[in-house]
């Protein structure tokens, strides 16, 4: 549905009626991509990154990180276990690494294809062969947030990146006939409601396939360490406002959102979120890959988490989702 500036920013602002536009997007979603929630296995397999994001935890300058990168083989070894553990979707994710080549990340790419899985990659900005290497050697999917589309405050935010450069790559993505997904931060120093409004409307431009939000949270060993975080409440309306403008895309309940609450995924799945992305990553590096403080999933193995997730989603009365779990686009249909 279209919505204008001026009425999502409405939206946004009215935390008094939010239970409503929560039902709302519920509503929207339930119609649209029905009641399974599609769970993606994630493995963080790298903490290195070149970047050097304010906000972010494994930013370059970082020293009181310890870097970590798993091995080709502990790679596929942990997404064999998550397809064996019924995950349909391994999602792949790392600063960005540039230890992992195309040669390599398309040798544990097509491995990983062989366990009957969509594969999504989050990695970051490659150039154009590079993402197509990656699509030919099996990638059905690519996640990159655009963060933000303030271009000044994306600037004063990621120092040495360029937001024409990032938008490009998500083109680029989009081109190769990947599903893309992309995203933003709420709650950024600085970032206001119009702000957000625009990112929202440019998710709805791009024509994204999947889309994450989630709360600015800050960390202590970062520049932004005293700055004000995001809220729950906040990252859960500009969702929901997201699902109203794009019905028939998948929306992850993101693991941000569960560390400002506990039941924050939860919570997520009720305002039009359908997709929750659990951790598979074995416990001895889950701690590591800490983009802020408090990050959730730290805690059990994943076959335990996992089952303890899905009977709170059957609590809630959705279903588990057996596919693949790819957009299937209706807004042809509906529009
Ligand atoms: N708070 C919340 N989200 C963060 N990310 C990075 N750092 C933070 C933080 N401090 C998000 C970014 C990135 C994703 C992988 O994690 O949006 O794209």
């Amino acid at each position: 549905m279209n919505l204008t500036k001026k009425e999502i920013i409405a939206l946004l602002s009215d935390k008094q009626n939010e239970q409503e536009l929560f039902n709302r997007a519920d509503d929207v979603r339930r119609k649209n991509v029905g009641d399974e929630v599609h769970l993606r296995g994630l493995i963080e397999f790298s903490n290195f990154c070149r970047n050097n994001c304010l906000y972010c935890g494994i930013r370059r300058d970082n020293k009181k990180v310890c870097r970590y990168r798993l091995s080709e083989e502990e790679l596929i070894k942990t997404a064999r276990q998550g397809a064996e553990m019924g995950f349909k979707t391994i999602v792949m994710q790392s600063g960005e690494d540039m230890y992992f080549s195309v040669e390599r990340l398309c040798r544990i790419i097509s491995a990983v294809k062989n366990f009957d899985v969509a594969v999504t990659l989050s990695i970051g900005e490659r150039n154009y062969d590079e993402y197509k290497a990656f699509r030919e050697a099996g990638a059905d999917r690519y996640l990159m947030r655009i963060e933000t589309t303030d271009k000044e405050l994306y600037h004063r935010l990621d120092p040495q990146m360029s937001w024409q450069r990032r938008y490009e790559c998500l083109l680029m993505i989009k081109e190769l006939g990947y599903e893309l997904g992309s995203g933003i931060m709420v709650g950024l120093p600085g970032q206001t409601l119009e702000s957000i409004a625009n990112d929202l409307l440019f998710l709805q431009n791009l024509e994204i396939d999947m889309a994450g939000i989630g709360p600015f949270i800050p960390h202590p060993d970062t520049p932004l360490a005293g700055e004000n975080g995001g809220s729950l409440s906040l990252a859960l309306r500009t969702m929901a406002v997201m699902r109203i403008m794009l019905p028939d895309i998948n929306i992850p309940a993101t693991t941000a959102m569960e560390s400002l609450h506990p039941n924050g995924r939860i919570m997520a799945l009720q305002a039009g979120a359908n997709v929750i992305m659990p951790n598979i990553t074995e416990e001895e590096y889950r701690s590591l890959y800490a983009l802020y403080p408090g990050k959730a999933g730290a805690d059990g193995t994943p076959a335990n988490s996992r089952s303890r997730l899905a009977q709170k989603i059957i609590n809630l009365g959705r279903t588990i989702g057996t596919g693949y779990g790819s957009r299937i686009k209706k807004s042809l249909v509906d529009k």
